[in-house]
């Protein structure tokens, strides 16, 4: 037996609280930048400046026809040699080749250089790879990389996305996006690395990472910029619908929500942009005390704050918090955004030019946002280098790549149930592929896929396999059929499922051994993604329920972007894997797993629910559960999930032993090293989630059910054991009272890894 130790390098990240000193800058300026930062400021005027601060959508700039979309020359010289405007943004309709986006982005350049001398920087959503690049590499969506817990699957996908994104001449990404997705009815949970914060925190800075580099102040012509988003208290939407308001207590918000948005910027995040909803009654794009506060000063970062589409408009015309455009964009410039991402209206320079001389708007504050689009850009390299051609990147949509992504969604797909050894499928079997899910790419991808609603994917898709080619590729055609049995409606609404033909799927399913049933949801993004019923469609739950019928056994493949209701369906099946929406990749690195030669070792990042009444996460207050009490009441009170948010299996079994604390006593800036055997003790080799939770005992707040303090992955060959060491700092384990105040009260604290707990104490 071997024995390995294991230091948690990246244990307590970003989260570490009571912090009282005076705080270093969150990026250390670089003279020489901010020497070229003032020149240029200087020699600038206000018409200039306020430019600066304007994003405009690449349709402005631009027109279709026969050869798709070109820069027209005209529309350009009113953007950007009148207005002129600093940045342009996203993407005509569909993705583009890399040469197509060298020629757009290239034209803007020119024409930015030509003009004003400054160049523009471009933006795009590049989420999951340079998801807006025909023949880029895709990775699996941030909710896989949550549910990988490993921080080198999100440095490693940041490195490609950035890679990528730079042959095709684009210097700055909307990501990664750190939201907790609290609410599992909301439709961007996919789009974060799940519920969270130490999980948000430590993929999202890696993520960061992994796009810039180790050198904020100087990003290389491999890296891009990062936009961290949404800022803040997004993924809590009262009604579960996207862009609706959030009504989150001040002590969570500055605990939980901020943590990833520290991280980040702590990992050198350069720019930032804003929830587009309201939190506590306040627009984000309209509170100051976030923006400027917490953000700016609070963290003493230089970087730059992007609103999101339209948001400031939609101050006056959605959020009735302002009478008119004018007064929106005094009150969002005021509250410190640097740059609007207007995205149509060129009058916003002209209503803030006047905003200025009317005295609304000071100066002081203009000079500040315009600093920061020219910090932006120069720590980009913009000036020196507006264009980064594609010939310096020979490994775009490479082999290389390929294989980082393929394993990258090893990692992430979720094994939740395997009854009766039903994983892996023996050689040789008889499967039948069916569901909605079963033979498509846009499925399998999602949102933010070659566009928007990602519903174009399988047009572009075509080297890739879904789920039923993949598992012909690795278990025979002859030995797979495909009978999906409910299919989505090609056009219209992502929920909109054809006339079922459940019937065909039961008669194919006779001839076969095994059921492979491809259930979820279909793509979609933001507001059209919104749902009434957190139930899986009914359709779906059908066809497991005749399939059921057969007596051949049943795995569910979960293709979804959210988790849905499936309580009357999962006691059905033998066999159930969560793919989440692991992209390109994503059907080989099943077929992979279901035929052993991968082992799963993803785990949930989030909370999966049983019942639509009983929605919440796995930190909930102990309160929120309660026996029944002897007497007249009951105060009954039951927390029932699915499976509970750190769950997953594997096809081998890890035993822990001799769970230690390096100190019985702490105050808050002790270090705390715990160590703890874990053993492999199955016959296959994997990886496993050490995972270090708290739970505070008693304490002036109701405690919390349960906090992850740190994690590591690591890999265990059969018969080894490793000796995993989980580093955190005393003051991680406070919390924030209800005065805004962080607090580490004197008790006991039970710590627990895997099965094991200890208790600890603080003086
Ligand atoms: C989304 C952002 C995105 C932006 C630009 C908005 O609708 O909320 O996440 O970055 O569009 O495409």
């Amino acid at each position: 037996m071997r024995n390995r130790f294991i230091l948690a390098a990246l244990a307590s990240l970003g989260v570490a609280a009571c912090s009282d000193n005076a705080v270093k800058p969150a990026i250390p300026a670089d003279p020489e930048i901010e020497k070229a930062v003032e020149k240029t400021l200087a020699g600038m005027t206000l018409e200039e400046k306020v430019g600066q601060m304007t994003e405009i959508a690449i349709d402005v700039v631009g027109n279709w026809g026969p050869e798709g979309f070109s820069v027209d020359p005209e529309k350009l010289q009113t953007v950007i040699g009148k207005y002129k405007v600093g940045s342009i943004l996203n993407t005509p309709v569909v993705g583009q080749t890399p040469e197509k986006w060298q020629e757009i982005i290239g034209a803007i350049q020119e024409a930015s250089m030509r003009e004003i001398g400054i160049p523009c920087v471009y933006g795009l959503d590049q989420n999951h790879g340079a998801s807006y690049v025909m023949g880029a590499t895709y990775l699996p969506q941030n909710i896989n990389v949550g549910a990988s817990f490993n921080p080198q699957v999100a440095y490693d996908a940041g490195v490609i996305t950035a890679y990528e994104s730079r042959a095709a001449n684009c210097p700055w990404t909307y990501c990664p996006t750190v939201d907790l997705s609290r609410d599992p009815r909301w439709p961007r949970v996919w789009e974060n690395y799940g519920e969270d914060p130490l999980v948000n925190a430590i993929q999202g800075s890696a993520a960061v990472r992994g796009m810039q580099g180790d050198d904020p102040n100087h990003i290389g012509p491999n890296n891009i910029a990062v936009s961290v988003k949404h800022y803040l208290g997004y993924g809590n939407p009262r009604t579960g619908k996207d862009r609706t308001p959030a009504y989150v207590p001040e002590f969570e918000l500055k605990e939980k929500n901020f943590a990833p948005f520290k991280a980040c910027v702590e990992a050198g995040a350069l720019t930032i942009m804003v929830n587009s909803a309201s939190v506590n009654g306040i627009p984000v794009h309209a509170n100051k005390e976030l923006l400027t506060g917490w953000l700016k000063e609070g963290l003493n970062w230089d970087g730059m704050i992007v609103t999101d589409w339209n948001d400031i408009n939609n101050l006056y015309t959605r959020e009735g918090v302002a009478v008119d455009k004018k007064h929106a964009i005094e009150l969002a410039i005021n509250a410190g955004i640097d740059m609007t991402m207007e995205p149509y209206d060129l009058g916003f320079c002209d209503l803030l030019i006047e905003l200025v001389k009317e005295g609304r708007v000071p100066m002081e504050r203009i000079d500040d946002a315009a600093r920061r689009v020219l910090r932006l850009k120069y720590r980009l390299g913009l000036f020196e280098n507006p264009n980064t051609p594609l010939e310096n990147y020979p490994m775009f949509g490479g082999e290389e790549f390929a294989k980082i992504a393929t394993a990258a969604a090893e990692e992430t797909e979720i094994l939740l149930k395997n009854a009766n050894g039903i994983l892996p499928l023996q050689k040789g079997v008889k499967i039948l592929v069916t569901g909605p899910n079963a033979n498509s790419m846009r499925c399998l991808n999602g949102g933010w896929s070659y566009s928007w609603q990602g519903h174009l994917a399988d047009r572009f898709t075509e080297k890739y396999n879904t789920i039923y080619e993949a598992v012909c590729n690795k278990f025979g055609k002859k030995n797979v059929v495909l009978e999906q049995g409910v299919t989505y409606v090609a056009e219209g609404s992502y929920e909109e499922e054809n006339a079922p033909e459940i019937e065909k799927a039961v008669r194919a399913a006779r001839n076969v051994d095994v059921i492979l049933a491809c259930i979820g949801e279909n793509s979609y993004c933001e507001t059209p993604g919104n749902l009434s019923d957190l139930a899986l469609s009914e359709n779906q739950r059908n066809l497991v329920k005749a399939l059921a019928k057969t007596g051949k056994p049943i795995v569910l493949i979960l293709n979804e972007g959210r988790p849905r209701l499936i309580n009357d369906i999962e006691p059905l099946a033998d066999g159930i894997i969560d793919i989440l929406l692991p992209s390109n990749y994503g059907g080989d690195a099943l077929a992979n797993i279901l035929a052993g030669d991968a082992n799963p070792s993803a785990k949930l990042p989030y909370t999966y629910p049983r019942h639509s009444a009983a929605l919440t996460t796995y930190d909930y207050r102990i309160s929120e559960e309660t026996d029944t009490m002897e007497g007249a009441y009951d105060y009954n009170a039951v927390v029932s999930v699915q499976w509970p948010f750190g769950y997953g299996l594997s096809y081998t079994t890890f035993k822990y032993d001799n769970l230690q604390c390096s100190v019985e006593e702490f105050g808050k800036d002790t270090e705390l090293v715990f160590t703890v055997d874990v053993t492999n003790t199955g016959k296959v080799a994997g990886k496993e989630v050490v995972m270090l939770f708290s739970r505070d005992m008693v304490a002036s707040m109701v405690p919390e059910n349960r906090r992850l303090r740190a994690y590591e992955k690591v890999e265990i060959q059969p018969g080894e054991t490793v000796t995993v060491a989980l580093k955190i700092k005393g003051s991680d384990l406070a919390f924030v009272n209800p005065k805004g105040e962080w607090t580490l009260e004197p008790g006991q604290f039970r710590m627990q890894v895997g099965d094991k707990t200890l208790m600890i104490n603080c003086k």
